[in-house]
């Protein structure tokens, strides 16, 4: 049993990404670790919101999901990020909350924070791996420890191979073309046990 605190973040417009951080919260638990799934606040004008009827339903159906505060960053030993790309790039939601983290940088508290991401597209190769490389940038100037997945376990290979993290293809219905529920879990499970690791040596 750890006793890890860990924060899963995300950003989700139809909910890929929400399924994404529910397993990954499933994951975390089984491991042990005291879980807190958490959203960024969305910042898209309600006009585009209400054009898309997808959109909307996945908006009012996790209205009970709280957002995101600097605080819970700083509970957190570890942190899992699940998003969709946007152009091949983290989401702006996503990245306003990341660019309102400079006072705790500047105070050393994201130091040693262990991360990893996850990440959807609508294409095969849409862009997956440069949105997880590019949230994983940020990581690095956090001084985080990202606990990436690589090739360390069978189900990674069966989700597609992302050793940057889990990632998703996602059609315009939202079926997910892999399974990549194994996966998922896998990479909390890795997280919080790499996390927990670090924990115990720096005590
Ligand atoms: C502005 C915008 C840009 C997107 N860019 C891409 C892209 O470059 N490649 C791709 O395959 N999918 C792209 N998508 C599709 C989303 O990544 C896809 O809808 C998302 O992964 C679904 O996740 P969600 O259900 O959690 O919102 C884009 C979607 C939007 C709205």
């Amino acid at each position: 049993m750890s006793n890890v605190k860990l924060a899963v973040i995300y950003y989700s417009s139809t909910g890929t990404n929400y399924k994404l951080a529910s397993w990954a919260e499933e994951g975390a638990k089984e491991a042990g670790a005291e879980v807190k799934v958490l959203k960024v606040p969305e910042l898209a004008p309600q006009s585009a919101i209400e054009s898309n009827e997808a959109w909307k339903a996945h908006l009012e159906a996790t209205q009970h999901v709280p957002e995101v505060t600097l605080d819970d960053l700083e509970w957190a030993d570890a942190i899992i990020f699940s998003v969709p790309t946007r152009f091949g790039n983290v989401p702006a939601q996503m990245k306003q909350f990341l660019d309102t983290t400079g006072g705790l940088w500047f105070q050393g508290k994201l130091a040693n924070k262990v991360v990893s991401a996850m990440a959807s597209a609508s294409n095969p190769h849409g862009g997956q791996e440069a949105t997880i490389l590019s949230l994983y940038t940020t990581m690095y100037h956090w001084g985080a420890i990202v606990a990436a997945p690589g090739y360390t376990d069978q189900v990674l290979f069966e989700a597609g191979g992302n050793p940057y993290g889990t990632s998703v293809t996602a059609d315009q219905d939202g079926n997910l073309k892999e399974n990549v529920e194994p996966a998922v879990k896998y990479q909390a499970k890795r997280t919080v046990m790499v996390a927990d690791s670090i924990k115990k040596g720096m005590q």
